[in-house]
């Protein structure tokens, strides 16, 4: 269903809380569905004890109200995995220019590797993106030259589909499953925050925010 905008500079009462909650979601549906969205690249951030926080861009790959999910792909291999594995607790945040809208969210993520979900996950992945999750050593390992860590062949040709299986080794999905959310809705005239935070039996608590 088709949610309305939330327009409040142009309607006669402020928004309700459950209406900035639904607008929220909305946003992040239409992240996901569009890789030209504001919302398509949250950058995420985990907890590494050594440095602290540390963030990166991602996908965001699809959005599940009713779970209160939003998900991911990265290579098992990357540093983030072993991050999350620690200490699952993660940060996104989710810049609307067009919306004049901050998101924050905190999540617990949890890394599905060689089960179901990211079988389903892999199976539509493109041939072109599996070159993703097909590069020769973990994101970030040093290297004598400059590389894109393909073979030569795969930097300008996606691999034949028996072939791209190799990369399914390397490939997980991170489910982040919501706790907490922080709108921020920016006008020159005074702006509006909120926010809403889930406790373990998924009980609802909202409030108005000073932004
Ligand atoms: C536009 C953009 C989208 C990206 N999407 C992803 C993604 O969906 N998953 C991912 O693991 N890395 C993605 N990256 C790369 C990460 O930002 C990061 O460089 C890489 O995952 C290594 O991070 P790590 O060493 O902290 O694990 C993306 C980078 C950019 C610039």
């Amino acid at each position: 269903m088709a949610i309305d905008k939330i327009d409040i500079w142009n309607a006669d009462e402020e928004p309700r809380l459950s209406a900035v909650l639904s607008e929220c979601w909305a946003l992040l549906l239409d992240g996901a569905s569009d890789p030209k969205h504001d919302l398509y690249t949250p950058a995420l951030a985990t907890n590494d004890p050594a440095h602290g926080a540390m963030v990166r861009t991602v996908v965001l790959r699809h959005v599940d109200r009713e779970r209160r999910q939003l998900t991911f792909y990265t290579d098992l291999r990357s540093r983030k995995v072993g991050e999350i594995q620690a200490d699952p607790r993660v940060s996104l945040l989710f810049l609307a220019h067009s919306d004049d809208t901050q998101i924050r969210v905190q999540a617990e993520a949890r890394i599905h590797h060689g089960d179901a979900l990211a079988e389903e996950a892999w199976a539509e992945v493109s041939l072109s993106q599996r070159r993703y999750y097909m590069v020769s050593g973990p994101p970030g390992l040093p290297w004598a030259w400059p590389t894109s860590g393909l073979p030569e062949r795969l930097e300008n040709h996606p691999p034949g589909k028996a072939e791209s299986q190799i990369g399914k080794l390397n490939f997980a999905v991170v489910v982040c499953t919501v706790s907490q959310m922080d709108w921020l809705y920016l006008t020159p005239y005074g702006h509006r925050r909120a926010t809403f935070a889930w406790n373990q039996a998924g009980q609802l608590q909202t409030s108005w925010l000073v932004p």
